[in-house]
C-alpha cells in the first residue's frame, strides 16, 4: 500500500439547491462522523451558492470543504468572480482549477491556470489542478506529451508543492460513461509523478472521469492512483460514500 494518503474528491458541478445540497452534506458528514478516524480524505465541492452552508453542516466532521474554481486576483472589479481568498473566508481548504468545463466553456488556458494556483496557494489554499487528454489527442497517440506539456504549463514558476493535488481527468471520458482501463490510468500518472520530480513521489494525484461505485475499484486499487475526483456520482450520498470506502 502506498504512503500517499488517500483522497475522494465530490465536484458537485452546478447541482444542488439549498435543501438538496444540505441534505447530502449532513448525510456525508454523518457517515465521516460515524467511521471516525477517516483513513482517507474527503472533500466536497458544491457550487458557491451553497459554500457557507455548506460548511456550517459538515462543521466538526471529517468532510473538509473545497472550491470549484477561483480568480487570480484577491479582490477588485471583477463582478461575477470569486477570490481564494473569499473561500478560504467561508471555510473551504481546497479548490480544483483548470477542469475542462472550464477550460472548454470559458476559454481558460494553462497560463490562467497556473495564475490560479498561485492566487490558490497564496490565500492558503490547496489546487486540485485537471489536466487530460482529449479523445482526438487520445487517437493521436499522444497522450503522455500533452499531459507533460499542460502539466508544466498549468503549475506556476513558485509552485507550493505540498498545496497542489492532480487530478487525471481525461476529457473524453468526463460524464461520458467511458473510461481508460486502470492499468492505462496508472501508465499516465506514471507519466504525471515524473514530470514533477521528487515532489511525485509524495503529491496525491487522483483519477477523474466517470467513476461510479461500479467502476471505482479497479482503479483505486492501482497503487498510482491516489483517489478520486468524482462528478455526477458525488450528488448522492451512499454512491459517494461507497466509492471513498474503496479508498480503504
Ligand atoms: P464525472 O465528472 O464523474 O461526472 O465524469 C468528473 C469531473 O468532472 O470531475
Amino acid at each position: 500500500m502506498s504512503k500517499r494518503r488517500r483522497l475522494i474528491v465530490g465536484n458537485w458541478k452546478m447541482y444542488g439547491r439549498l435543501t438538496s445540497g444540505l441534505v447530502l452534506a449532513r448525510d456525508l458528514a454523518e457517515k465521516a462522523q460515524a467511521n471516525k478516524p477517516l483513513d482517507f480524505d474527503m472533500i466536497i465541492c458544491p457550487p458557491a451558492t451553497l459554500t457557507w452552508a455548506v460548511s456550517e453542516t459538515i462543521m466538526g466532521s471529517p468532510v473538509m470543504l473545497g472550491a470549484q474554481d477561483c480568480h487570480t486576483a484577491t479582490h477588485g472589479a471583477y463582478t461575477g468572480d470569486l477570490s481564494a481568498a473569499q473561500f478560504a473566508d467561508l471555510g473551504c481548504r481546497y479548490v480544483i482549477l483548470g477542469h475542462s468545463e472550464r477550460r472548454i466553456a470559458h476559454g481558460e488556458t494553462d497560463e490562467l491556470v497556473a495564475r490560479k494556483v498561485e492566487a490558490a496557494q497564496l490565500a492558503g489554499l490547496t489546487a486540485i489542478v485537471c489536466i487530460g487528454e482529449t479523445a482526438e489527442q487520445l487517437a493521436a497517440g499522444s497522450t503522455a506529451e500533452i499531459i507533460e506539456k499542460q502539466l508544466r504549463a498549468s503549475l506556476p514558476d513558485k509552485c507550493r508543492m505540498a498545496h497542489l493535488v492532480v487530478a487525471y481527468e481525461p476529457v473524453w471520458a468526463i460524464g461520458s460513461g467511458q473510461q481508460p482501463s486502470p492499468a492505462d490510468i496508472a501508465t499516465v500518472h506514471k507519466v504525471i509523478r515524473k514530470t514533477l520530480g521528487e515532489a511525485g513521489e509524495t503529491m496525491q494525484i487522483i483519477y477523474g472521469g466517470s467513476v461510479t461505485p461500479v467502476n471505482a475499484g479497479p482503479i483505486l486499487y492501482e497503487m498510482e492512483v491516489d483517489g478520486a475526483l468524482v462528478g455526477s456520482a458525488s450528488i448522492n450520498s451512499d454512491g459517494f460514500w461507497a466509492i471513498a470506502e474503496k479508498c480503504r
